[in-house]
This record gives C-alpha cells, structure tokens and sequence, in this order.
C-alpha cells in the first residue's frame, strides 16, 4: 500500500532497529528508509541481517546491518558504536527484537520466563542504556540545533487484562511499557529525547502469528475481533513513521495499540435483538417495583 506521507519525513535520520531484519520490524525498517533515513539492522542470524540489508539497499536505501544479541551488552554496544560510526549519529532506536512461544504457566521452566524476560526488556533497557550517549541532544553527530532523539518499543496488549499461554510475554511487556514511560519522563525532562512505544496487534504474515496464530486458531480468533481481520505489517511501519517524525513531536512516553480494537473485544452475552425486546420491559419493571421488594418477590 501506498504511504499517506510526504517521501522525505524522516530526512536525514539515522535509524537502528533491533529485530529490524525480519517481520514488523523489517516492514518498519523499509518505511523508515523510502521516507528519508539511513537504516541500520541489528539481528541474531548473519544471513537474516545480509540479506535485509540487500532488499533495502535495492530500493536506494543506505543501510548497513550488524549481527548481534540485546542479551548481551557487549553487542549492544558495539553495534550502537558501528553504527555511528558508518552513518555519522544515530537519531532514532527501535527495539523490535523479541521473543515468544506459547506455553501454559504449570510447562514454562524459570529460564524460559527468564529467557523472554532477558531478551524484550532487559534487551530494551540495555539498548537504550548504550544508545543514550549518541540520542541525547548535544550527542555525538547532532548539530546545535537538533533536538534529542526518539526511542519506540515494540510492545503488545497481551498484559492489558490477561491472556491465555503468554505469561512470560505479557511480563515482560508490561515491563517493556513501564520502560517507556519512566525514559520518557526522566530523559525527556534531562535530555530532550522522546520514547514511545506500539503495541501491535496480531499482524499477518509475520513470524510472531506463524508461531502464535497458526492456521489452526486463526479463524476462531477472527470471530472475536472488532473489525473482523488481521492487521497488516503496514499498519504498524505507518504508526511508527507518525510516532518518529515531527508529526509526533508532542508525543511522549505513550504506547499506540494498532490492533482494530481487539483488546476491547469481549463475547456478547445477548443478540442484539433480545435485548431491544427485554430492555425496556426490564426497566419499567424495575421503576415499579416497591422499594425493598425482592426482585423475586415482582
Ligand atoms: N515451550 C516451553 N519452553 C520453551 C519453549 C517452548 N515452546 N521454547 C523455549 N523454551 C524454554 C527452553 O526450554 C529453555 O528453558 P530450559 O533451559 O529451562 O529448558 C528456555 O526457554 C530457553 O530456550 P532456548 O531455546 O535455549 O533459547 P534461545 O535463546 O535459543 O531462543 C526463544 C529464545 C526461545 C525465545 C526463541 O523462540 C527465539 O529465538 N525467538 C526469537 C524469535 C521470535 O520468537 N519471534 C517472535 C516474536 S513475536
């Protein structure tokens, strides 16, 4: 689809994203660049990241990618410092890596908890930890006049209510909301930089719905969703050049739920043509009860 934005919104950026070689991320990654920013990837397989980094140069995108893990801080770091290095600064940081599997509490071993919890948020503290030298305003690579840079984390709903085999996810997630508010407080106030996140939906054709919504439960999922269809990896890029453009420039610490309503969605109890029938019997029973009648006395 086409993009509703003027090509040149994200001009001159520089942009890193964690997770940005494949799915949600890799969508973002691509937006980012065909709307004016300089890409770098960061992901765990080499041959994931090389091969991202080729579809994008290919649309004309400068980008460079680096193989490495948000677990470890070392990587962290030095991918933040290459890509500085390559590119002159860094303006925007994504973290979109994650992890996820579904499993019920009573089958999940502490390490599998601890696993995901290492990877969405001790893997987002740890990039914006590294990243905040080259973000804040006066960083290396930003000019006087630049303001702070924008970190966005890629979030869920999962942890809105509760959801069914997600425990660890929704952990840490929550944890992952609790990060972008508290950076959006603290480095908003000290360092002019602007942290928001996006809380998808479930997407189409991305690894997270292969895994968590196989052909088997999609349909059953779909009778349950507002607006009765998935969502596409375009909903999500779109949010994101919004949130990282000037667009969004009086938007901090705030995550956007880009899901069609579904964290909404609860089963209907009564067709609507019952309760056209019963509501207003129901009412003009209750008006004329006695107080201090029992309703099953009426
Ligand atoms: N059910 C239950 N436990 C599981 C599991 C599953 N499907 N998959 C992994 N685990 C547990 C492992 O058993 C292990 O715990 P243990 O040591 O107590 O046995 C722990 O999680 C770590 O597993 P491991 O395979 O060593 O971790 P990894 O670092 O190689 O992989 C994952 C991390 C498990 C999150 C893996 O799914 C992954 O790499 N995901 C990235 C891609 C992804 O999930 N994308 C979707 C985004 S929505």
């Amino acid at each position: 689809m086409e993009s509703p934005f003027k090509p040149d919104i994200l001009k001159g950026k520089v942009a890193l994203l964690t997770g940005g070689a494949s799915g949600i991320g890799f969508e973002i990654s691509t937006h980012f660049g065909k709307h004016g920013a300089s890409i770098a990837v960061m992901g765990r397989r080499k041959t994931v990241v090389d091969s991202a980094v080729s579809s994008l140069q290919s649309l004309g995108i400068p980008a460079v990618g680096f193989a490495g893990d948000v677990r470890k801080q070392e990587d962290a770091k030095r991918v933040i410092e290459s890509t500085v290095k390559h590119f002159g600064k860094l303006d925007i940081l994504v973290n979109a890596a994650a992890g996820n599997f579904l499993v019920s509490p009573e089958d999940l071993s502490p390490n599998g908890f601890r696993t995901v919890m290492d990877i969405d948020s001790v893997g987002t503290f740890t990039m914006c930890h590294e990243a905040l030298n080259y973000l804040k305003k006066g960083g290396p690579g930003r000019s006087s006049d630049d303001s702070g840079g924008m970190i966005l984390n890629i979030s869920a709903t999962l942890h809105y209510t509760a959801s069914w085999y997600q425990i660890h996810v929704a952990a840490a997630k929550a944890a992952v909301d609790a990060l972008t508010r508290n950076l959006a407080l603290e480095w908003g106030t000290d360092y002019d930089i602007r942290v928001n996140g996006i809380a998808p939906g479930p997407i189409g054709d991305t690894p997270g719905m292969r895994k968590l919504g196989p052909d088997e439960i999609k349909s059953k999922t779909r009778e349950m969703m507002p607006l009765y269809k998935l969502g596409e990896k375009w909903d999500i890029a779109v949010a994101a050049l919004y949130l990282a453009s000037s667009a969004g420039k009086y938007v901090n610490g705030m995550t956007l739920v880009v899901d069609g309503g579904l964290w909404l969605s609860r089963p209907r109890h009564l067709p609507k043509e019952e309760v056209k029938a019963l509501s207003r019997v129901v009412e003009k029973r209750a008006r004329s009860a006695p107080i201090g009648v029992p309703k099953s006395k009426l």
